[in-house]
């Protein structure tokens, strides 16, 4: 039986069936595991099913035992772990794609109407009871028409453009590469951020991250944004230059912002705390039973496939 390291707590049906197929290291009282322990742990170990908490780096990666050569890692995002450290060492890396397309696409739903919709301070003021209903009172932004950009148009930038479609909004996005119209579905393609961000009233971020996105939303790209733009984030933190992103809320050029992820989550950038119009959620977008489970399901199907064949379809490296 294969030996695997399970780094974070799963959920029990997960557990089970992790432990059906495997002999597992399961981590019982959910302990956020340092580097040097994910190191120890590994010894002996033919697999790890990480998590996007684990700092997997170039230095942790080639201290983990000789026996490793799978990493799957139970997420879409594989921005915690170096591949190509991973793949000198031939070890194999794994992501979760598809089964939570839908969770992340309602999540970024959430955030832009929660933008839009000054949801936060409409909260502040329903528990403190200090309102009081009137023609003017917390009026935000309407989606029906609106343009929605969305920057990275795969899986799940797509399901975010089914949905805003029944809002009545209007697509545009930016890829790598233009879709087939089948994939489109009217949506309208821009071949430069530039380009994007001038027609974006609504703009959700749904790339992954990388080197070439890294603060892709910075002081110059701000300023490419219609005034009184709203911005969302449900993909990683990476893509944001905060303080430029604050200074551009502060006046009033981006009017509200709505975030699911931040750069050294879980801490977020302070300067946000003190801006009204922030939205913010502790990185739910895949949190339900469902699609945590089918995540931990595929994490674990991964290992199995890559254990029986040598090869995984969801390998990323
Ligand atoms: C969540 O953020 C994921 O990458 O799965």
């Amino acid at each position: 039986m294969k030996k695997i390291l399970v780094t974070r707590k799963l959920l029990k049906s997960n557990e089970d069936r992790v432990s059906k197929i495997f002999d597992t290291k399961l981590n019982l009282n959910d302990e956020l595991y340092s580097q040097k322990k994910l190191i120890e742990l590994s010894k002996g170990c033919d697999g790890i099913l990480s998590s996007l908490t684990d700092k997997l780096d170039e230095q942790t990666i080639n201290q983990l035992s000789n026996t490793t050569k799978i990493i799957s890692n139970f997420a879409v995002g594989f921005g915690n772990i170096d591949l190509e450290a991973a793949k000198k060492r031939k070890i194999a890396v794994t992501n979760t794609p598809d089964v939570l397309t839908d969770a992340t696409a309602e999540i970024t739903m959430l955030l832009i109407l929660g933008a839009a919709r000054r949801a936060s301070e409409g909260i502040e003021h329903a528990k403190k009871s200090n309102w009081k209903w009137s023609a003017d009172f917390l009026i935000g932004k309407q989606l029906t028409g609106a343009r929605l950009g969305i920057l990275g148009m795969g899986r799940i930038g797509r399901a975010v453009a089914k949905l805003a479609r029944a809002f009545g909004m209007i697509i545009h996005y930016h890829n790598r590469s233009k879709l087939s119209s089948k994939l489109e579905m009217g949506a309208i393609y821009h071949d430069n951020i530039k380009s994007l961000f001038s027609v974006s009233d609504i703009l959700s971020i749904n790339c992954p991250a990388t080197k070439e996105t890294e603060n892709i939303i910075n002081a110059e790209s701000l300023e490419y944004f219609p005034t009184g733009a709203i911005i969302t984030n449900s993909a990683r933190g990476d893509m944001i230059d905060d303080e430029a992103m604050i200074n551009a809320l502060s006046r009033r050029k981006i009017y509200a912002l709505g975030l699911d992820v931040y750069k050294g989550e879980p801490k977020l950038n302070p300067g946000y705390l003190n801006i009204k119009d922030v939205f913010i959620l502790p990185h739910l977008g895949s949190a339900t039973k469902q699609t945590r489970t089918a995540m931990a399901n595929l994490a674990i199907n991964n290992l199995d496939e890559f254990f029986k064949t040598g090869r995984c379809k969801n390998k990323v490296n």
